[in-house]
C-alpha cells in the first residue's frame, strides 16, 4: 500500500513539476509573442528551441486554384529541399565541395569552415556564386591574372586593395574602396598576398562574349583534379603584384570602350546563347515570356529567369535605364578580374557584398526599434525615391524603370487605363480580366512618388505638371506600410536587405543580381514582380482583396471579384524576416567575402592545380561535436 501510495505521490509530483514546466514555456512564449522585442537580446543559452523572434502564426493559407499558392507551395519546396541538403559536419562539406566541384576546397577551407561555424552559418554550402563567378578564370594563366589585378589598379573607375603578409599595406581612395579594405583588413590574417582590382563605378564592367566564356568553362572543366598530395597552403613570394616604385605593366590592355548611351543590348546579346531571344532567336515575346512566368495570370515563377537578359533584354532594352539611358557605362570584351558589387545576367565580373551592407547607414540599416507588427500596418504599397535609373532628356524619361512603375501607380495617369488582374467568378474559379480599371485601387492602397528630380539633361523642366514629388520617408514611416516596393536605381538597391529584416512584405523587380541570390527564394522570402510591372495590380488585388462594386442588381455582381489574401503576404514577411536574421546578417557579409578571397588566392596562385585542403575532413569531428549544427527551421503555419 505504502508502496502505491508513494508512487501515486511520485507520479502526482511529475505531473506537478510537468505542468509548472508547461506553465513556464507558455508564459515565457507569452512574453516573446507579446512584445516587439529585439531578436539580438533573445539569444538565450539552452533556449534554442524557442523561436523568438517569430511567433507562430495563427491562421490557413486559403486553399484555392490560384497561380500564386501553387508558386508559394513550389517555393517552400525547394526551400525545404535546401534546407534539408545542408552538410552538418566538416566531412559532409568537404565532400559535397569536392563532389559538386571536382576540385578540393582551396587551402586555408578548414580555418574557414571553423570562423564560418562559430559565426553561425545558416548553409555552409551555398557559396556557388563564388566558384561559378571564378569558374571562367581557370582558363587564364595565374600570373596574367596577378599582373592585370594590379595594372587594373590604375583604370579609371578601378580602385585597389593590397594585401601583403597578412595585413592590406594599402588601397585606393574613396568611400567604397575604404569599406572593403577595411573588410579585407578584418580577414587578412587568413590570407595569401594578393591585389583585388574593384569596381568604383554603378555600372558593371566585364562582359566577355558568349563563346570566350564557353571556351574558359571548357578549359575549366579539363583541369579539374582532386590530387591526393595537394597542399594546404598558398605560395609564397609570387611576382606581378602591384609594386609602387616598379609600376604596372603599361602594356596590358584592359580593352575598356564606352556604351554610355548606346543600346546596351546590342553589346550584351554577344554574351548570350545563339538560340536565345536576345541572339535573335525566332521565339515570339510571349515564347519567351513563357520562360520565366507562371503558365496562368503571368506571376514571376522563375525569378532568375525574370533578369536573364537573354530572355528579356529584347522587350526590355528600352524600358529599363540602364539598358538604354546609363549615364556612365565602360566595358571591356576581356576577361579581367574586376570585383563588384553587382552586376547583370551578360557580366563576368566578381560579386562580393556591396560596400553599402557594410556601412552603418541609417538609411539603410534596419533597426526593429521603427518597425510595426503586421496587425498593425496598414494595407497600402510604398515606394518612394528619386528619378535614378539614367539620363532623362525630354524624349525619354518616360521609359525609365522608375518613371514607368511611378506613372503605373498613379491613379490619375491609369485613369482611363486598363489592366488585366485574375478575378474569382460565381463557380470560384479564377479567370483573367482584361478590362480592369485599376484607378480606384491605386487611390485606396498605393502611396507611391518620387521625393525629386534628378539627372536630367539639360534640366529636370519636362517634369512640371507630371509629378507631385512627395515627403520622402524614413524607414520608420516605410516600416507601416505592409507593402514595399524595391526597384533598381543606376543600379542595385541598397535598402533590399533592411526590407527583408523588417516585419513589412517586399516586391522586388530587377535586372540585378547580386552576391546573395541563391539563398533567397522568391515566392517565400519575398515577392517577385515583373520588371515591366504588368503584373502589379494582380499581385495586389491578390494581397489586399477587391470587392466588387456596389450595384443596385445583386445579382451577377458587378466587376471583378478578388478574395483577399492578407496572411499569405503576412506569412512570406514572417519567413523572409525570420530568413534574413539567419542568411542576411553581418557576420554572413564577412563569411562570404572570406571565402570569396580564398578562392580567389587560390585562382591567382601558380600551383593553383596542386594547392587545396586534401583531407577527409575528420580533423574537424571535435569541433563539429562541439559545436552543433543549427537546426532547419520549423514552418510558421501548421501544415
Ligand atoms: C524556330 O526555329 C527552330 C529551329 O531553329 C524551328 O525548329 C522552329 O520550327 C522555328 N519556330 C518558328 C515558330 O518558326
Ligand atoms: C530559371 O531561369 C534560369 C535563367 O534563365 C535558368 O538557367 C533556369 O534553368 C531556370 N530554372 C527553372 C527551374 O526553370
Ligand atoms: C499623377 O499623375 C498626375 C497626372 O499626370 C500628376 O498631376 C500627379 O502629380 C501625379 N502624382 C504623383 C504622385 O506623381
Amino acid at each position: 500500500m505504502l508502496g502505491a501510495n508513494s508512487f501515486a505521490g511520485r507520479r502526482k509530483s511529475l505531473y506537478l513539476c510537468l505542468a509548472f514546466a508547461a506553465a513556464v514555456i507558455c508564459f515565457l512564449n507569452l512574453i516573446f509573442l507579446t512584445r516587439t522585442v529585439d531578436h539580438t537580446t533573445l539569444r538565450l543559452p539552452g533556449l534554442s528551441f524557442f523561436r523568438p523572434q517569430h511567433k507562430h502564426l495563427e491562421g490557413t493559407y486559403a486553399r484555392d486554384q490560384h497561380p500564386i499558392s501553387d508558386l508559394m507551395n513550389e517555393a517552400n519546396r525547394r526551400w525545404q529541399q535546401y534546407e534539408q541538403s545542408r552538410s552538418t559536419s566538416f566531412r559532409e562539406t568537404v565532400a559535397k565541395y569536392r563532389e559538386t566541384y571536382g576540385r578540393h576546397p582551396p587551402p586555408g577551407f578548414k580555418e574557414w569552415y571553423q570562423y564560418a561555424r562559430k559565426h553561425n552559418v545558416h548553409n555552409v554550402d551555398d557559396f556557388q556564386q563564388i566558384t561559378g563567378d571564378l569558374r571562367p578564370f581557370w582558363a587564364v594563366s595565374p600570373k596574367e591574372i596577378r599582373q592585370m589585378a594590379a595594372r587594373l589598379q590604375q583604370s579609371p573607375g578601378i580602385a585597389g586593395v593590397r594585401v601583403r603578409d597578412h595585413k592590406v599595406v594599402s588601397h585606393s581612395e574613396g568611400w567604397r574602396v575604404e569599406t572593403l579594405a577595411a573588410a579585407v583588413d578584418r580577414l587578412a590574417e587568413y590570407l595569401p598576398d594578393m591585389d583585388i582590382a574593384m569596381n568604383t563605378m554603378d555600372q558593371p564592367r566585364v562582359m566577355a562574349t558568349y563563346e570566350d566564356i564557353q571556351n574558359h568553362l571548357q578549359v575549366e572543366e579539363s583541369t579539374r583534379a582532386i590530387p591526393e598530395d595537394a597542399a594546404d597552403q598558398f605560395t609564397q613570394g609570387m611576382d606581378g603584384f602591384y609594386n609602387e616604385e616598379a609600376g604596372v605593366n603599361e602594356d596590358l590592355d584592359p580593352g575598356w570602350f564606352s556604351v554610355a548611351g548606346k543600346p546596351y543590348m546590342d553589346f550584351a546579346k554577344e554574351a548570350c546563347p545563339p538560340n536565345s531571344p536576345a541572339r535573335g532567336s525566332n521565339l515570339t515575346l510571349q515564347d519567351a515570356d513563357k520562360l520565366y512566368k507562371s503558365s496562368y495570370g503571368d506571376f514571376v515563377s522563375n525569378f532568375t529567369g525574370s533578369s536573364d537578359l537573354c530572355i528579356v533584354g529584347p522587350e526590355l532594352g528600352d524600358k529599363h535605364g540602364f539598358l538604354f539611358s546609363a549615364s556612365s557605362n565602360v566595358i571591356t570584351r576581356k576577361l579581367l578580374p574586376v570585383f563588384g558589387e553587382c552586376k547583370v545576367s551578360v557580366n563576368n565580373d566578381i560579386l562580393f557584398p556591396a560596400n553599402m551592407y557594410f556601412l552603418k547607414d541609417p538609411r539603410y540599416v534596419y533597426n526593429s526599434k521603427h518597425d510595426f507588427e503586421w496587425e498593425d500596418k496598414t494595407d497600402s504599397l510604398l515606394w518612394r525615391g528619386v528619378t535614378s535609373g539614367g539620363i532623362q532628356v525630354e524624349d525619354n524619361w518616360f521609359k525609365l524603370h522608375r518613371q514607368r512603375f511611378v506613372r503605373m501607380a498613379n491613379a490619375t495617369e491609369m485613369d482611363l487605363e486598363k489592366v488585366s488582374i485574375l478575378s474569382k467568378d460565381s463557380r470560384e474559379q479564377y479567370q483573367i480580366v482584361d478590362d480592369f480599371r485599376p484607378s480606384d485601387f491605386a487611390t485606396s492602397y498605393f502611396d507611391v512618388g518620387f521625393t525629386e528630380a534628378w539627372g536630367c539633361i539639360p534640366d529636370c523642366h519636362f517634369y512640371e505638371g507630371v509629378w507631385t514629388y512627395k515627403e520622402p520617408k524614413a524607414f520608420s514611416e516605410q516600416f507601416k506600410a505592409k507593402y514595399l516596393v524595391d526597384i533598381d536605381g543606376h543600379s542595385f538597391s541598397g535598402r533590399w536587405r533592411a526590407f527583408h529584416q523588417s516585419k513589412s512584405l517586399g516586391l522586388k523587380a530587377t535586372i540585378f543580381r547580386e552576391w546573395h541570390d541563391s539563398r533567397l527564394f522568391a515566392w517565400r522570402h519575398f515577392v517577385p514582380m515583373d520588371n515591366q510591372y504588368g503584373d502589379l495590380y494582380s499581385l495586389m488585388t491578390y494581397f489586399i482583396g477587391l470587392h466588387p462594386s456596389a450595384s443596385e442588381d445583386p445579382l451577377p455582381s458587378h466587376g471583378p471579384s478578388v478574395p483577399r489574401h492578407d496572411f499569405e503576404a503576412e506569412v512570406i514577411a514572417a519567413q523572409s524576416r525570420e530568413w534574413a536574421h539567419l542568411a542576411l546578417r553581418d557576420e554572413d557579409l564577412e563569411i562570404y567575402l572570406y571565402l570569396l578571397l580564398l578562392e580567389y588566392g587560390r585562382i591567382v596562385d601558380d600551383n593553383r592545380d596542386n594547392i587545396g585542403y586534401s583531407g577527409d575532413g575528420s580533423e574537424l569531428d571535435h569541433f563539429d561535436a562541439q559545436h552543433p549544427f543549427p537546426q532547419a527551421l520549423q514552418p510558421l503555419v501548421d501544415g
